[in-house]
């Protein structure tokens, strides 16, 4: 039985069954050329992480992200490097399932076809989300309205209702028609371009290539255009200061939440990436698979590897990183009113999103039935799934089963949930795919065909590993001593009550001020009203005002929450009195508002009058953001008439008070655990890692190791190191019922087993 386990297929073997004329080819026509590989490389590539999860990216991690597509770009090229050594080796279909086969035997082989189904299908459901996302907002803006429970997903609605998250969604959750109890919200554009895309690919490859290099060229000038205007006017109208945005202590940083902020962007960015090991599966549709393959994957790679840092730097240029919260939309948002302010490039990169997402959508949807035809022609499938359509000349079977894989869950699962799934899985493909070049047996070059260069690693690796253990144990004082601290001592406690009190002073901030951005904007826009400008005037000065009030609440919590730790020594005791913490909000408040009062005249109320003509002069009703920010500016103005706080009109203070009244105890006792769970998490991922970087290293010096595999393997393990534990269980979960699967299934089955 365990050998049945790790029997391996003989490469030989391999080209016999797949595309190889000689041995009387699969059925599968053979047209592609380089360039055609390329395009589909690029195809696959730029979509909806370019157009869509840059956006909370950036966000996470400023324009320091720019490191960590730097990082993700040198392990995908390490692993392209990889991938193409596999596939001049193996030219066939199947990608690095097939590879696996040939190195780490049946059962790798099986997990990593499992593992793929996360990449091409799961990976398809976020880009169809996406797509819907852009496809809403191109038909919004054309005038033709999507109702939103007809354009977001069931569980998006749900949390965002149970979480008070986006208002889109919320308001999804409270219009949906509803049938007997069920409530109907789905992402109806998403499932529709399912279908044609399925239907699409059923219909054959040369179509689809058609189709797709005129995608490829469209969404390549249009992001050339994206980033040559904003790049201009990020210099010509002075935004470079955005590249240093303050963090929250207020000091200028390219990395404004610190290296593990942007290591928090690692699935966003990673999943941008995903797509150049997808050439590898139309081996058997190239003309010249070994040359062209490896080719193709490299020269896509490079390309978008160079767009991703470019967007990235215009993208953070253009805009302070912090307004990224929730932006779907990135590349259409930067040409915003509110931003660079240039209409028909938001317009254009619209559609062109749209364009480019189908793309994406189309070359893992053509992936995906080449893998699993792979997987059945080995047995570990049922036979129907190898099933070419006769006039097509497609897996027809399979390019449905895929439709289906995609479709369904589009109703039950949402973006970020995907998204996660999609990085993890790919990532421990790819390290399946590098482990497996290093354990083949080297060959000699061959003319004609692409040739992995040898390094040996015999010195250079365990060098590096010693060099970086080294730096980090003299310049990161404390590196060592966190990564072994599993539990979190009091000062770390504190840290914590601190950062969420920070967090949500600054998620109020976010709801409540206006910016200086948007009050300049105002005010322009007022041009010569006099009296509606003395309003908006007043409004500024009350920032400073709710600043302050703000100011003085945040800190209330952070010392009274130190007193009270001080006095309840064990933070995980479940009987608090949780009220111990509010006592002296109130006259602090006061205080506040008073100092406040001194500091600006008192004013009058300001007239209805006055207040709808500056609402229909702004059209702030068309902006729920700014509308609700100045409602609450108006609340904010009327207080400073007063010369005391009243409980009746005090509503502002109440809601600050009552946005920091949820840090509770109990509120920070979570936060803490899951704080400390993901520390956890990162610290175990990090031990491990470490103590793999010194295995291979002994390895790789007693085997004389090829360095490029090795590379790859060790920075695809670095960025598997940024999961959350949850990503860990999905997938954990995941790989388990691959297995059941397997054992009932593929092992009997086997072409190897008879
Ligand atoms: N890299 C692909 C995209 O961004 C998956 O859409």
């Amino acid at each position: 039985m365990p050998n049945s386990l790790f029997r391996t297929k003989k490469i030989s073997a391999i080209l016999s069954e797949g595309g190889d004329d000689a041995h009387g080819g699969s059925g599968l026509k053979r047209v592609l050329t380089v360039r055609d590989l390329t395009f589909f490389g690029i195809a696959a590539i730029l979509g909806a992480g370019s157009f869509s999860s840059l956006g909370g990216a950036v966000f996470n991690g400023g324009p320091g992200v720019v490191v960590l597509f730097i990082i993700t770009a040198i392990a995908c090229a390490f692993t392209a490097f990889c991938y193409s050594e596999f596939a001049s080796r193996i030219p066939v279909a199947g990608s690095a399932y097939t590879y696996a086969y040939a190195s780490f035997g049946e059962l790798f082989a099986w997990i990593i076809g499992w593992a793929l189904i996360m990449e091409y299908s799961i990976g398809n459901i976020y880009v169809a989300f996406s797509w819907s996302d852009y496809f809403t907002s191109f038909m919004d803006k054309c005038g033709m309205h999507i109702p939103h429970w007809l354009s977001t997903s069931y569980t998006e609605a749900k949390n965002a209702f149970a979480n008070n998250g986006n208002a889109d969604d919320v308001n999804a959750w409270s219009t949906a028609p509803v049938l007997g109890s069920l409530k109907i919200i789905l992402d109806l554009p998403a499932l529709v371009i399912n279908v044609l895309i399925t239907y699409l690919v059923y219909r054959g490859v040369k179509e689809s290539r058609n189709f797709s290099n005129v995608m490829v060229i469209l969404k390549m000038a249009v992001v050339a255009l994206v980033i040559i205007v904003g790049g201009y006017l990020v210099f010509s109208q002075g935004h470079t200061a955005n590249w240093m945005p303050p963090n929250d202590a207020g000091v200028k940083s390219f990395m404004p939440n610190g290296f593990s902020g942007v290591m928090a962007a690692v699935a966003g960015v990673f999943f941008a990436y995903i797509g150049f090991d997808a050439v590898s599966v139309l081996a058997e549709e190239s003309k010249n698979p070994q040359k062209d393959l490896p080719r193709g994957m490299i020269y896509s790679l490079v390309i978008c590897t160079v767009v991703y840092i470019l967007l990235t730097l215009v993208l953070t240029g253009a805009v302070n990183y912090r307004n990224f919260e929730g932006v779907g939309d990135p590349l259409a948002f930067i040409f915003e009113k509110d931003n660079l302010n240039i209409g028909w490039m938001q317009f254009l990169v619209a559609i062109v999103a749209v364009v480019a997402m189908t793309s994406v959508l189309l070359v893992f949807q053509m992936g995906q039935p080449r893998i699993w035809m792979s997987m059945s022609r080995d047995g570990l499938l049922p036979p129907v799934f190898q099933k070419i359509h006769p006039k097509y000349k497609t897996p027809s079977f399979a390019t449905i089963i895929t439709g289906l894989v995609v479709g369904v869950p589009i109703l039950f699962t949402d973006k970020t949930f995907v998204l996660d799934f999609t990085s993890i899985a790919t990532l421990f493909a790819f390290v399946l795919v590098c482990g497996g070049v290093l354990l083949i047996p080297r060959r000699e070059k061959t003319e004609g065909r692409f040739n992995m260069p040898f390094i040996s690693s015999k010195i250079y690796f365990p060098l590096l590993v010693l060099s970086a253990i080294l730096i980090l144990g003299v310049f990161a004082k404390d590196y060592y001593r966190e990564m072994f601290q599993m539990n979190l001592n009091s000062k770390d406690d504190l840290k914590v009550v601190e950062s969420v009190v920070h967090e949500t002073k600054s998620k109020f901030r976010d709801d409540f001020l206006l910016s200086s951005n948007q009050m300049s904007i105002i005010k322009k826009r007022l041009g010569a009203k006099k009296s509606q400008v003395e309003v908006v005037e007043k409004m500024d000065a009350n920032n400073e005002l709710l600043n302050k009030i703000i100011d003085s609440i945040a800190s209330s919590r952070i010392s009274t929450t130190a007193a009270y730790k001080e006095n309840y020594a064990n933070f995980s005791n479940s009987s608090v009195d949780e009220n111990l913490i509010i006592p002296g909000d109130k006259s602090q408040i006061a205080e506040a508002v008073q100092v406040s009062t001194n500091n600006y005249p008192a004013s009058k109320t300001i007239t209805k009058d006055e207040i709808s003509a500056v609402q229909n002069i702004f059209d702030l009703k068309e902006d729920s953001v700014l509308t609700a920010k100045f409602n609450n500016q108006i609340a904010a103005y009327k207080l400073l008439g007063k010369d005391t706080l009243s409980s009746n009109d005090s509503n502002l203070v109440n809601s600050i008070n009552r946005e920091f009244a949820s840090l509770k105890v109990g509120t920070l006792r979570n936060t803490a655990v899951n704080k400390l769970l993901v520390k956890k998490t990162q610290n175990v991922s990090m031990i491990i890692f470490w103590i793999t970087c010194i295995l291979l290293s002994i390895f790789a010096f007693k085997r004389n190791w090829s360095l490029i595999p090795l590379m790859g393997l060790i920075t695809c393990l670095y960025l598997l190191t940024g999961m959350t534990l949850a990503n860990w269980l999905w997938f954990g979960s995941w790989l388990a019922i691959g297995l059941v699967i397997y054992f009932l299934y593929g092992n009997k089955k086997s072409k190897l087993a008879s």
